[in-house]
């Protein structure tokens, strides 16, 4: 890593602080309970990290992350019994799948947690309390923490089909969601304007979905429209997804793919015409917006085609979600096509609401029957919910309200809080977005429950994330500007009990947090 000089004044004053004036730790997401007794742990080159029998891949990323903040490169043993090490240990003391206690004191750092997912946050703590610093020794202050998370559904989602970001990317923002103790990672995978991901029994879907001959230039609001008539594209193999699959369950983060239908289908309409209403020969679209082409509801060839797909996706992530899309499907077609006409009276549907709900359902049933359970956005509720499908409230809260009355688990992601690719400043002197204004503050005093459910109903609410689409997001440094430092402030209404949360002493937080914001080599956008 380089180091910016802005970067070595944060060094300096590390070094300059003195025991009394030790600052108070800053660790985000804020945890649980903390305790900040006196004294230093001095870790060395000699350190050894000692631990429990199935905790080699977290014994194995804490001897990375210690080597890159302070060049010791540990060595890692499951042999007890040693003086001087960094302990982590497996105990059903610890009574939260996800928490961990964390105690540094002069003789040693000790981190238990009953799985290995909240030993693996309890090293996500002491790599925020370790100070980036080279020397014979690096002290890091005692403290004893007990943490756990408030949601069990943490996440970020990626469009990568407005634009393509390449799996060094994906991995980057895998390692940034695990420093702030986000697991799930919903990968938007196909859309009107490229489809993303190899299926073997379709290659045409990546040889000529993945691909559009132009893209808008500017707002989509802008008249007269202008295109740039680039090629534009890319497409991630089979390989390469089980690649990224395994970086991020070594972070503790599953992955939950979107295949959107029955709407934003025209890469797929694209590449085969059959899949639509009218067989008409379309383009991978070139602009933003809703694309009327959507997948046909009354043909079976849809559904065989659709099986096929989720068959190879369902084999190729182990999560136990596939998220179907369910938004924004324009019914103009299907009013007009003989096929959904025949489905409609067939099924004895009233409208072409139930015929979503219809499409919706059997895909379900398939997805179901595989052993795998379906997320969709807020409309897939119209027209009649899938029996034990999930549902994404992003028009609002409405949508995840309804659900959680009707005993399905929700995730809240309302546009106004959780879309990052919303303005989160000016709009003057900020590169174009697609509208909106999102701040830290709006985000930070979000809370998904909403105080109109009973305590039953919240019990359905399983969490939040944040989503960036990528419209207006040509590239991976423009990403992480719109991305960082706002997932800091949602990493902790995923993780942070609400009586812990407090603005101020936030915005504290997240000044010393840049030492982690560059660790994770980010191009936040800078805050004061
Ligand atoms: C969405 O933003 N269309 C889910
Ligand atoms: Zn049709």
């Amino acid at each position: 890593m380089k180091l910016q000089p802005a970067f070595i004044l944060i060094l300096v004053t590390f070094a300059c602080t003195s025991e009394k004036t030790q600052p108070q730790p800053a660790i985000i997401p804020q945890p649980l309970q903390m305790e900040t007794p006196p004294g230093f742990y001095r870790l060395s080159e000699k350190t050894r990290i000692n631990y429990d029998e199935g905790l080699e891949n977290e014994a194995l990323l804490l001897t990375q992350y210690i080597a890159n903040q302070t060049g010791f490169m540990l060595e890692a043993t499951t042999e007890r019994n040693q003086r001087n090490v960094i302990r982590l240990e497996l105990s059903e003391l610890v009574d939260t799948p996800e928490g961990y206690t964390l105690q540094v004191d002069g003789k040693k750092i000790r981190i238990k947690a009953q799985t290995a997912a909240g030993l693996f946050y309890g090293i996500q703590s002491l790599r925020q309390l370790m100070p980036v610093q080279q020397g014979e020794t690096v002290k890091i202050p005692a403290i004893k923490i007990t943490d756990e998370p408030r949601f069990p559904y943490r996440g970020m989602h990626l469009d990568v089909c407005r634009h393509f970001f390449e799996v060094d990317f994906i991995k980057k923002m895998l390692d940034a969601m695990a420093a702030h103790k986000l697991n799930r990672f919903h990968w938007h995978l196909t859309e009107d304007q490229g489809w993303r991901i190899e299926i073997k029994k379709y290659p045409e879907l990546t040889q000529i979905g993945a691909w559009r001959n132009s893209t808008l230039i500017g707002h989509a609001s802008e008249r007269p429209e202008k295109f740039d008539s680039i090629r534009y594209g890319g497409y991630y193999t089979q390989e390469q997804i089980a690649e990224v699959v395994e970086y991020a369950a070594k972070r503790h983060i599953t992955v939950i793919p979107e295949i959107e239908m029955p709407g934003h289908a025209q890469a797929a309409l694209a590449t085969y015409p059959w899949l639509g209403c009218f067989d008409q020969k379309v383009e991978v679209w070139n602009k933003w917006g809703v694309s009327e082409n959507v997948y046909c509801a009354g043909k079976e060839s849809t559904f065989e085609f659709l099986e096929d797909v989720l068959s190879e996706v369902a084999d190729l992530f182990p999560g136990e979600y596939i998220h179907i899309g369910g938004d924004e499907c324009p019914k103009a077609n299907w009013e007009k096509c003989p096929h959904c006409q025949a489905r409609l009276k067939t099924e004895g549907l009233a409208d072409e609401h139930e015929l979503q709900s219809y499409f919706v359902q059997r895909i379900e049933k398939y997805l179901n029957e595989k052993g795998k359970r379906i997320i969709g956005w807020d409309e897939i509720l119209e027209g009649g919910l899938a029996p034990n499908a999930t549902v994404m409230s992003w028009r609002g809260e409405e949508g995840g309200i309804a659900a959680a009355r009707q005993q399905h688990d929700v995730i809240m992601t309302p546009n106004d809080i959780c879309y990052l690719d919303h303005y989160q400043a000016g709009p003057e002197g900020e590169p174009l977005a697609i509208g909106g204004m999102t701040t830290i503050k709006d985000i930070y005093t979000y809370d998904p429950v909403p105080g109109v459910l009973d305590e039953e109903e919240q019990k359905y609410i399983l969490g939040t994330q944040a989503n960036v689409w990528t419209e207006y997001i040509p590239t991976p440094e423009h990403a992480e500007y719109m991305i960082f430092p706002r997932l800091c402030a949602m990493s902790e209404v995923c993780w942070t009990a609400p009586g812990k949360k407090e603005l101020s002493g936030f915005m504290r937080r997240l000044e010393r947090h840049k030492t982690t914001l560059e660790l994770l080599g980010m191009n936040f956008r800078p805050f004061e």
